[in-house]
C-alpha cells in the first residue's frame, strides 16, 4: 500500500505558499490558471540561465548543454504523456499557441465537405484553432452538446462523429465544471470513423496520471505552468503523423522529429524548468511508494494516486461545505459520492452575489480565486452561466483540508 500525501512537506518546497495574506498565509485555489512551483523548478531554470544559456546545435559546451536540456525535457515529458518516443514531444510557449499550430497544418488535408468535432465542454483554446481552420479548408463544424452536469450527450457523441469527421477535437478534463471526458470512448468512436483525435489535457495533467495510449488519441497537449513547472506548452503526436503532416516553418529548421514543429528559437530555460517540474513529481513517487518504482514513468503512477486520493478527498470536502451554504449551485457534478468522475476544480454560482463580487471579496481575506468563465466561453453559454460565469475554486495537491475549511468559513460570513 501506498503512503498517504504527505502535504505539510511538500508545502515547504513552494515557497509561493508562504505568503502572507489578511492576518494568515494566503490560500491558493488559483491553480487551474496556474499552479505554485517548487523551489527546484525556479532553481533548474536559474541554472541554466546562469550557466548553460547559449542556443541548440552547436559544439561549444553551453551549446551541447542545451541540447542535453532539450532533450532531457523531452524525455521527462514522454514519460508524463505515457508515451516511449521522446521525438514525439514538442515545446511551444503555451497550448493555445501549438494548437494554432497544428490545426493550421492539419486543416491543409481537409477537403470541403469533410468536418470537424468540437464540444461545447472545451476550453476556447480547443474550439477556436479548429472552429478557423475550418473555416479556412471549408469544412463543416460540428459541436457536441454537454448535459446539465457537464457531462457529454452521448447521443451527440455518436450523431456528431461520423464517415466525414477528420478530427475530433475533446478536453480530458473541463476547466469550469471539473468534469472528466470519456477519452478513450471518443476516440475509438473517431477512429473507427477514420478520424483523428486532439486531447486537451491542460485541466487534466496537474490532477491525473496522463495515458496517451490509454487515451488512444493522436494528439495531446497540457501546459506545464499548470503541473508545477513554467510558463510553457507541450504537444505530444503520434511519430508518424508528426512527420507525415507538413508543418509551417522556415526552411533552415529541421525537417523530422520534434524540431521539425518548434519554430523559432525556444524557451530553453523554460523547458529545463519543465523538466524539473517532471522530477518533482516523481520524487513524490519515490516518496510515497510501498515498493521502489522501477523507473520514473512507474514513479509519476505513484505519485498521482497520491494525488488522486488526497485531492478527492478536499473535493469532497468542500461540494458537501458548498452544498450546506443556501443559494449557491454548483456547477457540474455536485455530489461528493462522485468525485473520481471529476477534477477538485469547483465552480458555483450564488442567487444574490455575482462571482466577481465574491473573488473580490475572498481576494481581501486573502484566498487566491477566479470569477468570469475561464474561456470556457461554449460551456458558459450551454449551462446559462453567460455572462457573469461563476466562481471558480480550483484546488491542487498541495492544498489542505484546513484551507478548505477556511474558505467555507469565508464564504458562510459572506453569504449566509
Ligand atoms: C483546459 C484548458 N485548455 C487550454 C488552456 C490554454 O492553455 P495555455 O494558456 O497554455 O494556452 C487552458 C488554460 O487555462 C485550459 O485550462
Amino acid at each position: 500500500m501506498n503512503l498517504p500525501l504527505d502535504v505539510q512537506t511538500i508545502r515547504r518546497r513552494f515557497p509561493g505558499l508562504l505568503r502572507a495574506g489578511a492576518d494568515r498565509a494566503a490560500v491558493f485555489f488559483d491553480g487551474p490558471a496556474g499552479s505554485q512551483v517548487p523551489r527546484s523548478v525556479a532553481d533548474a531554470m536559474s541554472h541554466y540561465l546562469l550557466f548553460e544559456n547559449a542556443n541548440h546545435g552547436g559544439d561549444f559546451a553551453t551549446s551541447v548543454a542545451t541540447d542535453a536540456v532539450v532533450q532531457q525535457a523531452r524525455l521527462a515529458c514522454a514519460d508524463l504523456f505515457g508515451a516511449d518516443d521522446a521525438e514525439e514531444v514538442v515545446f511551444g510557449p503555451n497550448m493555445t499557441t501549438l494548437t494554432f499550430h497544428l490545426s493550421r497544418a492539419l486543416a491543409r488535408t481537409w477537403r470541403p465537405g469533410e468536418e470537424v468535432v468540437v464540444t461545447d465542454s472545451d476550453h476556447d483554446a480547443n474550439v477556436m484553432p479548429w472552429v478557423l481552420a475550418a473555416r479556412d479548408a471549408g469544412c463543416t463544424v460540428q459541436r457536441i452538446a454537454v448535459k446539465p452536469d457537464g457531462s457529454l450527450d452521448q447521443h451527440d457523441v455518436e450523431k456528431k462523429i461520423g464517415k466525414r469527421t477528420r478530427l475530433v477535437a475533446i478536453g480530458a478534463a473541463s476547466n469550469l465544471s471539473g468534469t472528466i471526458h470519456p477519452i478513450t470512448r471518443m476516440a475509438e468512436i473517431a477512429r473507427h470513423h477514420g478520424a483523428l483525435t486532439f486531447v486537451d489535457a491542460v485541466h487534466y495533467a496537474p490532477h491525473l496520471h496522463m495515458d496517451v495510449r490509454r487515451f488512444g488519441c493522436d494528439f495531446a497537449v497540457c501546459s506545464a505552468y499548470k503541473f508545477f513547472g513554467p510558463h510553457a506548452g507541450i504537444l505530444w503526436g503520434r511519430r508518424a503523423l508528426l512527420e507525415e503532416i507538413e508543418a509551417y516553418k522556415v526552411r533552415p529548421a529541421a525537417d523530422h522529429g520534434a524540431e521539425k514543429w518548434q519554430t523559432g528559437t525556444a524557451s530553453f530555460e523554460a523547458m529545463a524548468g519543465t523538466h524539473a517540474a517532471v522530477e518533482y513529481l516523481a520524487r513524490l513517487g519515490h516518496e510515497h511508494a510501498a515498493t521502489p518504482p522501477v523507473d520514473r514513468r512507474a514513479a509519476l503512477g505513484v505519485a498521482f494516486h497520491a494525488i488522486e486520493r488526497h485531492e478527492r478527498a478536499l473535493c469532497a470536502r468542500l461540494l458537501r461545505g458548498l452544498a450546506t451554504i443556501p443559494g449557491t449551485h454548483i456547477v457540474g457534478i455536485a455530489d461528493p459520492e462522485r468525485v473520481h468522475e471529476r477534477c477538485p476544480t469547483v465552480s458555483f454560482t450564488h442567487d444574490r452575489h455575482r462571482p466577481a463580487e465574491l473573488a473580490k471579496a475572498l481576494a481581501a481575506r486573502a484566498v487566491h480565486c477566479w470569477a468570469g468563465h475561464s474561456y470556457a466561453l461554449a460551456l458558459a453559454q450551454a449551462l446559462g452561466l453567460h455572462p457573469h460565469g461563476v466562481l471558480r475554486l480550483g484546488l491542487l495537491h498541495y492544498n489542505t483540508e484546513e484551507e478548505v475549511d477556511f474558505v467555507l468559513a469565508q464564504l458562510r460570513e459572506l453569504l449566509v
